[in-house]
């Protein structure tokens, strides 16, 4: 399969989890690149439910080795939880099948802190973000003053950089009227949680290199989506890294000219969790998904806000990630929609816009304009082949690949591996 970038073409949760566990399988070795705990993959395996915050969505293949990249912020409470959760109901997690970059930057229990206690000073105009202390955590790593994991798995560096790190952040949160946190109980806990990670640690680096030299074959997992790039997405109500295609380079050591193809997944609507604009909104489209049961946050239960599909930001993601091929998933979401609306354009004032307007302020104000499909009324979810599909079902997956501008590759019409349509 080559070295393929997958990434979210929306506002995140667009079944990347799934669709990487079904790429895993032509897959050496699958590498997440960015974002933090942050991020929720859910993959089912039948009937189970597995949902993934840190540790790549490949690690529920036999055989593969999964690697958190340098560009990922860890919490390393958090993975540890993950990995003994995991380990609990049989998954293999080991040295031999995860590594942990050394240089991929920590996240403490100060950065939650501040993210709550910015969150809250914001008020209204708050990012809603997850509170997993993300955007705090990269905001060290771009000021110089983070840690890394190789400081964690240090006890006596830990020690030193900690209890300079915690007499500062403790000052702004007293300043912020939020509690100061004690070094002492931060340490242990941190100390420990290195001591179990301390055997995943490599350089993730020279391994990618090694393994490509063997002519491994390396899917890079994105997490959030285009729309919560802090380049590309609407800021500021994004995420704080580089979510899009650019990032798998940057947060994995390996170069642009390594990289063979680019893989975008999108929901055949549209979802968003969190503030922020969201042009496709539409509360006729929610009730029906909610009244399902579908779209709740897998990280914070959050209901999801829902919308038609988007095909200026679909189009958009095409043109920053490079996106070749198209993953559309929850295709059944819509089997019971009579009349179904794709965004084309935005209208704002005098001005049509046929690309993403840069200023969130001007996003927020733009209308859609849509054209309308004719819904197919029949479920899909027992569909294997694209044949089998309704052809209005067809029909609607080609246009909307077609507005995207990339290659309609697969059609997901279920959370289920079986329940996958390779066009
Ligand atoms: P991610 O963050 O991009 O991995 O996506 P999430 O796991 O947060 O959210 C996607 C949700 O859609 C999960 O509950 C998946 O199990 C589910 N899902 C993925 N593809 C499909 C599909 O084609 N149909 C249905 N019904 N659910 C799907
Ligand atoms: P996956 O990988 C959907 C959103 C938050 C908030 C904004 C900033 O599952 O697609 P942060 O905690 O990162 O500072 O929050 O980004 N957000 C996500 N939304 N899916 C995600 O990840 C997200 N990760 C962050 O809701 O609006
Ligand atoms: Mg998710």
């Amino acid at each position: 399969m080559a070295n393929t970038i997958l990434v979210g073409a929306q506002w995140g949760d667009e079944g990347k989890g799934k669709i990487i566990d079904v790429l895993t399988e032509q897959s050496d070795i699958v590498v997440r690149y960015a974002g933090g705990n942050n991020a929720g993959h859910t993959v089912f395996l039948g009937p189970k439910k597995y949902v993934l915050h840190l540790v790549p969505s490949g690690i529920l293949r036999k055989n593969k080795l999964c690697v958190i990249g340098n560009g990922v912020v860890v919490d390393p409470i958090g993975l540890v939880e993950e990995i003994v959760g995991l380990q609990k109901i049989g998954i293999k997690v080991t040295p031999k099948n995860f590594v942990l970059s050394e240089t991929a930057h920590v996240v403490f229990p100060y950065h939650r802190e501040l993210d709550g206690a910015r969150e809250l000073l914001k008020g209204k105009n708050k990012i809603g973000t997850t509170k997993r202390g993300i955007g705090p955590a990269y905001g060290d790593k771009a000021a110089r003053v983070g840690l890394r994991v190789n400081d964690l798995v240090d006890p006596a560096r830990l020690e030193e950089k900690l209890s300079s790190r915690i007499k500062e952040n403790n000052a702004i949160l007293k300043s912020l009227g939020a509690k100061p946190l004690s070094f002492k109980k931060v340490f242990t806990e941190y100390l420990a949680a290195g001591k179990f990670l301390k055997p995943f640690v490599t350089n993730t680096v020279v391994l990618l290199h090694h393994a490509m030299r063997d002519s491994a074959n390396i899917l890079f997992e994105g997490a959030q989506g285009t729309f919560l790039d802090i380049d590309h997405g609407t800021y500021p109500f994004v995420t704080s890294s580089n979510t899009t295609a650019g990032g798998a380079c940057t947060g994995s050591g390996v170069p642009p000219h390594r990289m063979d193809r680019v893989v975008g997944v999108m929901k055949a609507y549209t979802t968003r969790v969190g503030e922020g604009p969201l042009p496709t909104e539409n509360a006729e489209i929610s009730d029906l998904l909610h009244g399902m049961g579908r779209e709740f946050g897998a990280t914070t239960g959050r209901a999801r806000r829902c919308g038609w599909f988007d095909s200026v930001a679909t189009r958009h993601a095409t043109m920053v990630n490079g996106i070749d091929d198209l993953a559309i998933t929850n295709l059944d979401g819509l089997d019971t929609v009579e009349n179904i609306k794709v965004c084309v354009a935005y209208r704002h004032g005098k001005t049509q816009y046929d690309y993403m307007p840069n200023d969130a302020e001007i996003l927020a104000q733009c209308v859609p304009i849509y054209v309308e499909f004719e819904g197919w009324l029949t479920p899909t979810e027992k569909c294997k082949t694209f044949k089998q599909l309704p052809k209005k079902a067809q029909a609607y997956l080609k246009a909307i690949a077609e507005l995207t501008n990339a290659n309609l590759y697969i059609a997901s019409v279920g959370p289920g591996r079986d329940q996958t349509i390779f066009v």
